[in-house]
């Protein structure tokens, strides 16, 4: 055994080799510190020259950025431009043209082949179908579509013709999709009759009737209905319209909207850790550079690449890295509809192997999920399938242990391909701490350093810088032109969550705690420091599953969510429960447990129900009436509670929540 494989995992390092060094764009560390180094000399500069060299200008910016108003900044701000034609238009008359955009593997495995100009061609009539139906530039549009070419078409016929899109992922409830079509005041409703998954054809569209129906959407005039199975979905006469039946004699031009560059291109909502989901507001020039610039530096695209990140377009992985920057790289991307165990765990290997597949970027749960699977079932293991095609993979949503780091560099990357675990988050709008395939030296669970142009840092509670080693809050210093502009019609509480004054009032902080490695400096994620919980990479607010079972109100009297560590998904949702009537019998908290898990599918969504159900007669306070969580947070995982309780105004409780459900 060398020395170096005598390490423990994380103080290993892998070192890009020599012909990834040298193929790469950005090869080698003196050209990612040189590029840092023109970063910090001249701010605006940097910005202006990338936004110039890697966006079209309908009208060329002369302001880079204006920090007048302060965290509200803005970015190239009196530039036109349009994010489609940037995506699509642009690769007309180039060999992009006729090269594929979009290789569509449905859930039964039918393969669909889209080229750019076919695209275009669809985004434009899509466009016109949404001009005749009297959607404007800075309407909203909620999209709540399937994984499908269709759903990429809605989002750029969106930012067409300058409709802000708000996607809504398809798995959250007819309540979640209310609230954000009530908070955007949507105009119209973009939606399949079923979704495909695992097997399974689930319908998509009764969902929206039943979020309609819960009124004050007046706003909305239309919804518009991909017939994505033979099963006929019912319509509503007037408002509800087929595609079929939209498209028909729609012509395949459209003349772009263009618009400013701080203009919302899309609103994205995410969870805090207080009150409902907030709308995260995307700026178009800002963000679209970022999704293109970070393709080129953290993927290092190739004209013959194949992409493949397997996100869904309802969260913001989806939208840089599907609907946007693949689209503004000219790459060809894979698009997947199922599931990666059906209809077996292999698939996704299958796929690789299908499709040649270059890039792979999914998320560590998947990686840890298909892990298990492969011991239970050694056909589905990756040695099985012919990898040769990929030359770099990627990680991204939350940590990812250094075990399975290993286990994806081995079995799937054959040891050949660097693996870049980007850190980023919905208001990041791209990747921000990540390794550059051909310069950085990675090492298991580090993102390792910030892209150039992002100048991060990890501070105590005064603001101040902490050592190496000395975990810390994770904050930016400086803006950059993807992060988000503002909370849709709630800057107060943009400016209140990332810019606390106790920080200067000008750092964005991330909510996430972070230390940096002693020997290297490269940044290790701890977790949230807030009441977010990362459930598979999803992303979701203790607050909201405590109110969905408050909801409840017939059976809840109190609830509180923390969140406990689990070995496949990262964290679990852990929710302890006060009811209404008597503390429960066994049999019976079986039942209501059922039932709560019911009620915050049907309030949230499946990805938000509780894995572990404690019940109480009361949760653990101090006299002044606070929820001692942290003793929560011990119980939830199964740790015995050795601090002092003496506080608690009524200590014995802690004895109840010895039974889990
Ligand atoms: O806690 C961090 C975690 O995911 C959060 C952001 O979630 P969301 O806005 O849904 O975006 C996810 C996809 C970009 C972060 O605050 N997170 C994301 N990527 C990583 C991560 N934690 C550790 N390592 C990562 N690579």
């Amino acid at each position: 055994m060398s020395n170096i494989e005598s390490l423990s995992l994380e103080h290993r390092s892998f070192p890009p080799s020599e012909s990834v060094v040298k193929q790469a764009r950005i090869s080698g560390m003196a050209d990612y510190h040189q590029l840092c180094t023109k970063a910090a000399e001249d701010y605006k500069g940097f910005w202006a020259n990338l936004a110039r060299q890697h966006l079209f200008w309908h009208k060329p910016f002369t302001r880079t950025l204006d920090e007048t108003h302060a965290p509200f900044y803005t970015w190239f701000d009196d530039g036109e431009l349009n994010a489609s034609v940037n995506c699509l238009d642009k690769h007309m008359g180039t060999p992009v043209q006729n090269k594929t955009a979009i290789i569509f593997e449905a859930d039964d495995g039918k393969v669909t082949h889209i080229t750019y100009q076919q695209l275009l061609e669809r985004v434009c009539q899509f466009a016109n179908a949404l001009k005749a139906h009297g959607v404007h530039q800075g309407d909203r549009v909620i999209i709540y579509m399937p994984m499908s070419i269709e759903g990429v078409i809605a989002m750029q016929a969106c930012a067409r013709i300058g409709a802000i899109h708000s996607v809504v992922f398809a798995g959250f409830s007819a309540n979640a999709l209310h609230e954000r079509m009530v908070d955007t005041e949507a105009v119209a409703v973009i939606t399949a009759s079923h979704q495909h998954r695992g097997g399974k054809i689930l319908p998509l569209k009764t969902i929206v009737d039943e979020a309609l129906s819960l009124g004050h959407c007046d706003a909305v005039q239309h919804v518009f209905v991909y017939q994505r199975s033979e099963t006929p979905c019912p319509l509503t006469p007037k408002r509800d319209k087929t595609f079929a039946d939209i498209l028909a004699n729609q012509p395949n031009t459209c003349e772009p909207v263009i618009v400013n560059a701080e203009h919302p291109l899309f609103i994205l909502y995410t969870s805090g850790s207080t009150g409902k989901p907030k709308g995260i507001q995307h700026a178009t020039a800002g963000f679209l550079l970022w999704a293109k610039l970070t393709m080129d530096w953290v993927f290092d695209m190739r004209p013959e690449d194949i992409f493949w990140c397997t996100a869904d377009i309802g969260w913001i992985t989806g939208h840089t890295y599907i609907a946007y920057g693949p689209l503004a790289a000219g790459a060809t991307q894979v698009i997947f509809e199922g599931t990666p165990s059906y209809p077996h765990a292999g698939r996704f290997w299958e796929m690789i192997e299908r499709h040649r597949c270059s890039i792979f970027y999914t998320a560590p749960t998947a990686i840890r999920s298909l892990i298990k699977a492969s011991e239970a079932h050694p056909e589905v293991h990756p040695a099985h399938y012919d990898l040769s095609s990929l030359r770099l993979l990627g990680s991204v949503g939350e940590p990812i242990n250094p075990e399975a780091w290993m286990w994806y560099y081995q079995h799937v990357g054959g040891k050949r391909c660097p693996i870049v675990d980007t850190f980023w988050q919905t208001e990041t709008g791209g990747a921000v701490i990540s390794p550059l395939p051909g310069a950085t030296p990675l090492v298991p669970g580090s993102c390792t350093l910030p892209l150039p142009g992002i100048l991060a840092s990890i501070v105590d509670e005064t603001g101040h810088t902490v050592p190496h080693g000395t975990g810390g809050m994770l904050v930016f210093e400086k803006p950059w032109p993807a992060l988000a502009r503002t909370i849709w019609r709630n800057p107060e509480r943009y400016q209140l969550a990332y810019f606390p004054a106790s920080l200067g009032g000008h750092r964005y902080l991330a909510g996430d705690s972070a230390v940096r490695r002693p020997d290297n400096g490269y940044f290790c994620m701890i977790g949230r420091m807030d009441d977010v919980l990362n459930v598979s990479g999803h992303r979701l607010g203790t607050m909201e599953i405590e109110s969905a079972l408050v909801a409840l109100t017939e059976l809840v009297a109190e609830a509180a969510v923390v969140a406990c560590p689990d070995p496949l998904t990262g964290e679990a949702i852990c929710a302890f429960v006060v009811l209404k009537g008597a503390y429960p019998s066994d049999h019976e908290a079986k039942q209501i447990a059922v039932r709560l898990r019911e009620g915050v599918t049907q309030n949230i969504g499946a990805i938000a129900k509780p894995k572990y159900i404690y019940f109480g007669e009361s949760l653990p306070k101090t006299r002044s009436g606070k929820i001692m969580r942290r003793l929560l947070r011990n119980i939830a995982k199964g740790e015995s509670i050795t601090q002092d309780t003496s506080t608690l105004e009524n200590p014995d409780i802690l004895a109840q929540f010895d039974r889990v459900y």
